[in-house]
């Protein structure tokens, strides 16, 4: 079966070596999200005490958080296998049905997307997931069988960005549910460090911290300015990554001073430039930017609204006044009654 793919805690095969190389290796140097590395340190060592695989486990929020790293870290620390697959990948019943059979215990399943399985998978899934039994059925019409077979206790850990469009049934199957939080400026300054550590770099705090004032509070997006920041100092800065260094190699890779990204800045401008501020309806503005307005609502949308430059009303998107200032724009006398 080519769709399976077993890998080991080191290596995910859709990542390149240079992702691979700074992922965290224990949970302990998991950085930040305290609350959930807490919730799941009780939940390993209440199954380890029981001799128990661990619950089933939903990760979700926006992509480069550390959803994936977080599945490494528990096949580690749980001492199973990881398997891993994805929403999309799995097409035909008899993909999952084979990846399901093929556990052993303990194993870890890792399916990354999986609001995008697909509703007659799903329904596999379930039994699996519940009695640990996948019913495979053979045969059609008044000929068709049903035959239980068993699954071994694994734990099955889907991730998401988008919740929303997970199917109830679905969500209630997951005995821990965790959301994973844009991170602080402090806490993507010691994930820079510590990458800039195993990179070889020499960086100072200011560097360190103005790379990680800017991205997006993302942890992927800062080890990418990073190994950007690193080219421009070897080049032109006898390889130090200083505060300086770090803004005007930041400033020749547009990188705006608040971490916004091309589709953030759209998103503002539209409903600025278009709708004089909002408030403005979720699919206007998705339609506006091009956007799938799930992906603004779970993805976009939490940075800026964190951030202080969106609102959400009940009568639409609004701009904030901190937006208008951010591109330069005087809000209309209108906007300001919103906020007063
Ligand atoms: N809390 C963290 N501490 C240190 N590095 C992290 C953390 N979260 C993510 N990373 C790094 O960011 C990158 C993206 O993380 P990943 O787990 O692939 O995100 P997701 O699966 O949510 O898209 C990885 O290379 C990982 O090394
Ligand atoms: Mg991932």
């Amino acid at each position: 079966m080519t769709r399976l793919q077993i890998t080991t805690p080191d290596s995910l095969p859709e990542e390149s070596g240079a992702e691979a190389a700074l992922r965290p290796g224990r949970l302990e140097e998991f950085v930040g999200q305290s609350q959930v590395k807490a919730s799941l340190q009780i939940a390993i060592d209440a199954a380890r005490a029981r001799g128990e695989c661990l619950d089933h486990l939903l990760l979700f929020g926006p992509p480069g958080l550390g959803k994936t790293t977080l599945a490494m870290l528990l096949a580690r620390e749980m001492g199973g296998q990881l398997r891993t697959s994805s929403g999309p990948v799995l097409e035909k019943p008899g993909d999952l049905v084979s990846l399901l059979t093929s556990l052993q215990a303990g194993d870890i399943l890792f399916i990354d997307e999986i609001h995008r399985l697909r509703p007659v998978l799903e329904e596999f899934l379930y039994p699996a997931m519940e009695d640990f039994r996948v019913d495979v059925r053979i045969g059609d019409g008044s000929q068709a069988q049903t035959i239980p077979m068993a699954v071994e206790r694994f734990t099955l850990i889907g991730a998401t960005t988008r919740f929303g469009l997970l199917t109830p049934p679905m969500r209630a199957r997951f005995g821990m549910v965790e959301r994973l939080h844009f991170y602080p400026p402090e806490d993507l300054r010691i994930i820079v460090a510590r990458s800039a550590r195993i990179l070889n770099l020499r960086t100072d705090e200011e560097g360190t911290l103005e790379i990680a004032r800017r991205s997006r509070g993302t942890p992927r997006i800062a080890n990418r300015l990073l190994r950007r920041v690193r080219d421009y100092a070897e080049v032109k800065a006898d390889g130090v990554i200083t505060g300086p260094v770090a803004r005007e190699a930041l400033a020749r890779l547009q990188v705006d001073e608040f971490g916004l990204d091309d589709m953030d800045a759209r998103i503002l401008t539209t409903i600025i430039e278009k709708y004089g501020g909002g408030p403005v309806g979720l699919n206007t503005v998705a339609a506006a930017v091009g956007e799938d307005s799930g992906t603004l609502e779970e993805v976009y949308e939490p940075y800026l609204i964190q951030q202080g430059y969106l609102e959400r009303t009940a009568r639409g998107r609004v701009a904030t006044p901190q937006a208008f200032k951010r591109f330069g724009v005087q809000p209309p006398p209108s906007q300001a009654s919103i906020f007063e």
